[in-house]
Formats: C-alpha cells, structure tokens, sequence
C-alpha cells in the first residue's frame, strides 16, 4: 500500500486529492495545524491525522518520520492573493520558505543527498505551483517554459517554492516536481475567491437573503477548471519515472463577468440589478490574463479535464443554493454544515 503525506489536507486541494488517494487505494496522513483548529471537520474520513505547520520546521520532520510517506504533496499555502499584499512577509513564510522546510524534513527523514544514497530513491515531491506566478503573461498561452512575471507577494512567494523545488531535484536527485495548476474551483472553494463568492452571492439574493454583490475587476480573465479534475494530475505527476514541471488548466478563456452571467442566468435574476462595482476589491496589481498550454500534462501524463467552464459554474450555484435553503430553514449550522464548507 502505498502512503502519501498531503499538507493543506484541510483546503479545497485537499479534500478533493484525500479522496482521490484514498480510493486508489493509499494510506493518506493529513497535516493540520494548530490547537483548535476550526477546519478539522473538513478532513475527510479515513485520513490519519498529523500535526504540523509550514511556519515550523521540526514539526514538520516529525510529521514524515510518523507517516514515513512515498509521496509528500505539498498544498498547504496562504492561498488569496489579496491578503498576501496586506501580510506579505507571512506569505513570504508560509507560502514560500514553507516548501524550503517541507524539502528540508524529507532530506532529513529520507537522507537523500546524503553520501551513497541513490539519486532519485525514496520520498517523491510535489509542490503545488501556481500560474498566478506568469502574472503580466509574456505569451498566450502559457506553457512550462513561458517567463515567470509574478504580480503579487503571493505570485512571487509561488515562484520561489517552484524554483527551490527544481533546485531539490536538481542538486539531490530528488523526484521532486511543480503542478503549475491554472484556477481550478468547486463547490468547496473558499467563499473569498472571485468564483464562489459568485455562486454563494447568487444563491443567497435568490433566496432573499442578501441584496447586492460587490466585485472588483469584470474583465479579469482565467482559465478555470474542476478541483476534482486537477487532482488527478498531481497523482499522475509523481507516477513519471522522471520528474519535470507540468501546465494543468482547460485551454479556455472566460471573464469574471462570464461567471457573474452564467451564475445568474442559473438562478433566474438579472445580474446587472445586483452587481455593485467596488474599488476595495480592485488589486494593486492585477493578473489580466492567464490561459493554459496542457499539452505536456495532455500527452505525457494522458490527463484531460472533464468539467466544462458553464456546467462548473452551474454545479456551483446549485450547490450554494442547496446549502443556502438549508442554513435558512436552520439558522444555527448544525455540525454537518460546518463541514459542508
Ligand atoms: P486553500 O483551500 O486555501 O487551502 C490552503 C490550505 O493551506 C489549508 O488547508 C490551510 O489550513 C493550509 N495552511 C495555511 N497555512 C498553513 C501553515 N502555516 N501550515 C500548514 N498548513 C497551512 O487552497 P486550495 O485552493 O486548496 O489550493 C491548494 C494549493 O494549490 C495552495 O498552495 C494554492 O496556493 C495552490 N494553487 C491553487 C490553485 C487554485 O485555483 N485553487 C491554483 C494554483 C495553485 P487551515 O485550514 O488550517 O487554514
Ligand atoms: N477574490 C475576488 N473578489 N476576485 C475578484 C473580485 C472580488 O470581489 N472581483 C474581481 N475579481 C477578480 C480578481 O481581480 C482576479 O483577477 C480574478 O477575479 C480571480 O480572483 P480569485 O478568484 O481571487 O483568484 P486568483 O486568480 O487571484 O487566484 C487563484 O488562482 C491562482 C491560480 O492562478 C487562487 O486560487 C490562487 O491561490 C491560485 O494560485
């Protein structure tokens, strides 16, 4: 049986990758941070718990030598990219010397690097790259080789763990590699990024409990995908014989609008009666554009997505609609929706 090792086992990554590993038949360790951490309920059942934090190194060595994984994935980041402008040097920590840490626990629980120790032997790496890191895109579409022009501390946090992991590779031989995943969403996605604060706005003003929807920049445009598809690709990425970087997105071009539309459209309502167009959540920096050439992860890894864009955004609003009715009718969230994210 094999063992994987996932921080960020709490996140919408997470969650999904859990159950994926966990119906392929792994041993799955999750790390969780903190005393009493309120996310805990989101750890799928069947995950074995272990504690830790990115923030420090020796609980992290702790957490291999207890799992002794085959495979560590390495999701656990400060995450929205605006908080990372307002707590940029704990981004910094978090989402960037947090992979130097989580490389350095496997070289000290594994000994890879050290004298006689065979190249590319034992624990295998992924680092949970970003596209956020080409940000002022230098070509359309963005592929493997395209330059790296981050636009926010999270991007340039994002860049570091993916060259600190080549480096890893590189100078220990350890397979180590970065999924460079393009936006990818679900119904349990975080309600602050741009998608399900969408979903969950327009299920709410359907239902009578919220009236207006404040967004940012409309003609921001991404390539998003399904989580459930995207964490397919991780597993298949660690199953190479040998390790290199990935582009994982769909190809497809659609605006925030385009959510704002088809979310509405979903629910019955006109959506110019409801949005309200809000400098605050206007970036100082913005990511206009990003776009996925999967070609490398198409043929080498045989991996496709399944969910398109419209049907996505749908399977979102009818979740939210769901969950919705039901907080009405139960006002105080009952355990299982604390967990329903
Ligand atoms: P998410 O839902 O925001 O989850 C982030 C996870 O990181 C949570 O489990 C969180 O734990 C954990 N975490 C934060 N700080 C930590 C620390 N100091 N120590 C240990 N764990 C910590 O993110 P996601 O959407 O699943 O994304 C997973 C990864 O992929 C992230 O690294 C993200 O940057 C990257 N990524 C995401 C996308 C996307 O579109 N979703 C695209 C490209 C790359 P708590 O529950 O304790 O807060
Ligand atoms: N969050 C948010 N809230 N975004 C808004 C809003 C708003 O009210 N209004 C417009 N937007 C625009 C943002 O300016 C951005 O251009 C776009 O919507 C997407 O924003 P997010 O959903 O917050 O995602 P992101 O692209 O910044 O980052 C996500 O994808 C990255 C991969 O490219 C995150 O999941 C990152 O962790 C991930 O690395």
């Amino acid at each position: 049986m094999r063992r994987a090792l996932i921080t960020g086992v709490t996140g919408q990554d997470g969650s999904y990758l859990a159950e994926h590993l966990l119906a392929e038949g792994y041993q799955v360790w999750g790390l969780v941070r903190g005393q009493a951490n309120p996310h805990r309920d989101r750890v799928i059942e069947g995950v074995r718990v272990v504690e830790g934090d990115l923030l420090d190194q020796s609980s992290l060595v702790a957490a291999v030598d207890r799992a002794q994984p085959d495979e560590v994935y390495n999701l656990a980041a400060i995450s929205y990219v605006p908080m990372s402008w307002h707590q940029a040097e704990l981004t910094a920590e978090v989402t960037g010397l947090g992979v130097l840490r989580m490389l350095e626990a496997i070289r000290m629980v594994s000994g890879i690097g050290r004298a006689g120790a065979s190249p590319g032997a034992g624990i295998r790496f992924y680092q949970a790259s970003s596209s956020e890191m080409f940000g002022k895109v230098s070509e359309v579409p963005q592929n493997e080789a395209t330059t790296l022009h981050p636009r926010s501390p999270y991007g340039v946090a994002k860049a570091y763990g993916h060259f600190i992991t080549r480096n890893y590779r590189e100078s220990f031989g350890l397979h180590a590699v970065s999924g460079i995943l393009f936006n990818h969403e679900s119904p349990r996605r975080g309600r602050e990024f741009v998608t399900r604060k969408i979903t969950l706005s327009a299920a709410r003003i359907k239902l009578g409990l919220q009236r207006e929807l404040r967004l940012g920049n409309l003609d921001a445009v991404r390539d998003w995908g399904f989580a459930g598809d995207y964490v397919r690709a991780m597993r298949l990425m660690l199953a190479q014989d040998r390790p290199a970087d990935y582009v994982v997105g769909t190809g497809h071009m659609h605006s925030v609008r385009d959510v704002v539309r088809i979310a509405f459209d979903t629910v019955g309502l006109d959506w110019h009666d409801h949005v309200v167009i809000d400098p605050q959540f206007v970036r100082p920096a913005e990511v206009e554009l990003l776009c996925a050439d999967s070609t490398r992860a198409r043929v080498e890894l045989r991996w496709t997505p399944t969910v398109e864009f419209e049907d996505l955004i749908r399977m979102m609003v009818t979740a939210d609609l769901e969950r919705s009715a039901r907080e009405q009718q139960t006002p105080v969230a009952t355990p299982q929706e604390h967990r329903a994210w």
